[in-house]
């Protein structure tokens, strides 16, 4: 190019001239079905596309008796004619992704050239693991007294410890630098000293981290994973440009953003739709749709304030009916009333234009069902504004509207029309406090059980 000219990139069309594309998020605390909704509008869509998080997600799809356990690799993949990209955003685990692909493979699922992976997607070392950890075990060991127990029940797959590596930037590893094994000793000589002290500061006696055998590990997985690791961004505005549309896959939940969620207890991504342009090099306003995902009631693992927990008789039914037992960690979930006061906030930050209410089915049975739409303060006052600050949220009582329940199994309902009464009323009562249609109501694990606009989704043609 001659000297002082300037040729702007062919940026003929721009994002917003595409079809919208759409957004699935988490409204709650995690675990609302994210895996299956995603599921169901994968063949709406051609690239699905992750943009937090790491292992800690565990998305669950099932397809008739098949039960699949998604943790880094968008659950598009399942679809051999679709594209998965692992954004910026995310936390790599190279040792889960392969795992992963080994898992997946040996089902039948073709993982080649579509799934691409962001050479700038930060790299989840084993220090990181050891550091979650034992900062975990130091927190419940030390911290006791008036405010608890300091540590935040982590799922201990190393996100906070590799995110807080991102924020420092002197310490961190990207994918890219999996494939440049001179630079990667060279950083990982620095890393390594300064990570053996830390880990003895936390009281772990570990032998000095090794860089070089480290280096070579990890550049072994750098090879392995050579052909997916690319500039993502690019990837994503080509395929706008063709005319893709794109599905964003939240991971984790608006509730557990580091920023707009209940913190400290939350993780360490945005994990809210407000994470997806930093996260994927995809402007905000190229997303159309925001679909809300929201359980019939609440969960949350790991520790942290829960207005509507039920830690009772009636709380044990609810995870056992909706086997509510962690995808990725195997702990028991706690369960409580739908905390609309939640919901609305997190529909609001998120920008959700419909939800899906999934696990709808496990309220059967009960004579009423609550829904929380307002909180009591200390000082007696109401307020139907969530207050994301753990300690204040832990001072909340909340304020339930009770309606009637219903007996009927609803898991092979044809039409949300056809629902009983009671079941249509507490449906139409959250779209009223929340403000947003409910587009998606799921009765039921599997794609079939599904109401989609009001009418039950029919089976879809899989790999
Ligand atoms: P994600 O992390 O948001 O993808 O959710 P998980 O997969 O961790 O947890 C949701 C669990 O509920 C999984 O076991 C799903 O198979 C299951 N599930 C999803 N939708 C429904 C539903 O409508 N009814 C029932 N009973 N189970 C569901
Ligand atoms: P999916 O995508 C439920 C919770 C952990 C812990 C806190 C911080 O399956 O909905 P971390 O390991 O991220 O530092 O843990 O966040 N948590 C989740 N809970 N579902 C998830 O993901 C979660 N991801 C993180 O239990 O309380
Ligand atoms: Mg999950």
């Amino acid at each position: 190019m001659p000297a002082g000219r300037y040729d702007p990139p062919a940026m003929t069309t721009h994002a917003r001239a595409t079809p919208p594309h759409t957004a699935i998020v988490g409204l709650q605390w995690g675990d609302e079905g994210k895996g299956k909704i995603v599921d169901l509008l994968t063949s709406e869509h051609d690239v699905i596309v992750r943009y937090n998080g790491g292992a800690n997600a565990g998305h669950t799809v099932q397809v008739g008796d098949q039960r699949y356990a998604l943790h880094l690799i968008p659950s598009g993949i399942l679809y051999p004619d679709k594209a998965c990209v692992i954004g910026n955003g995310v936390v790599v685990d190279p040792e889960k992704v392969l795992q992963e692909f080994e898992t997946l493979r040996a089902r039948g699922v073709h993982i080649g050239g579509n799934l691409k992976i962001s050479d700038r997607a930060h790299v989840v070392m084993p220090y990181h693991k050891e550091q979650d950890a034992a900062l975990e075990e130091y927190l419940s060991a030390k911290t006791s007294g008036d405010r608890g127990n300091l540590s935040i029940g982590t799922t201990r797959r190393g996100i906070g410890p590799t995110y807080a590596d991102k924020v420092r930037r002197s310490t961190a590893i990207r994918m890219g630098d999996l494939l440049d094994p001179a630079y990667l000793r060279s950083r990982l000589e620095v890393v390594c000293k300064l990570r053996t002290a830390e880990l003895e500061a936390l009281g772990v006696q570990t032998a000095p981290l090794d860089p070089a055998a480290l280096a070579e590990r990890y550049a072994g997985y750098g090879e392995r994973l050579r052909p997916h690791i690319q500039d993502t961004v690019y990837a994503l505005h080509d395929a706008m440009r063709a005319g893709k549309r794109l599905l964003f896959e939240g991971a984790n939940a608006s509730l557990l953003d580091i920023d707009h969620g209940t913190f400290p207890y939350v993780t360490s991504s945005n994990c809210s739709t407000l994470g997806i342009p930093a996260g994927t090099g995809v402007p905000g306003h190229a997303i159309g749709r925001v679909l809300g995902i929201m359980k019939a009631y609440s969960t949350r693992v790991g520790a942290g304030p829960f207005p509507t927990e039920l830690d009772n008789e009636l709380g044990h039914r609810i995870r056992e009916r909706g086997r509510e037992y962690g995808t990725t960690t195997g702990r028991p979930r706690r369960c409580g009333w739908l905390d609309l006061v939640a919901v609305r906030y997190s529909a609001m930050v998120c920008g959700a234009t419909g939800i899906a209410c999934t696990l709808f089915d496990v309220l059967s049975g009960l004579d009423e069902v609550k829904l929380c739409v307002r909180y009591r303060l200390p000082d007696g006052t109401e307020t139907d504004r969530f207050l994301p600050d753990a300690h204040r949220l832990e001072s909340v009582t909340p304020v339930y509207e009770t309606l009637p329940g219903w007996s009927e199994d609803l898991r092979d309902a044809g039409d949300r029309a056809t629902l009983p009464a009671n079941a249509r009323r507490y449906l139409e009562r959250i779209e009223q406090v929340v403000g947003v249609p409910i587009e998606v109501v799921s009765l039921g694990p599997e794609r079939t059980q599904t109401l989609v606009d009001g009418r039950r989704a029919a089976a879809l043609a899989h790999a």
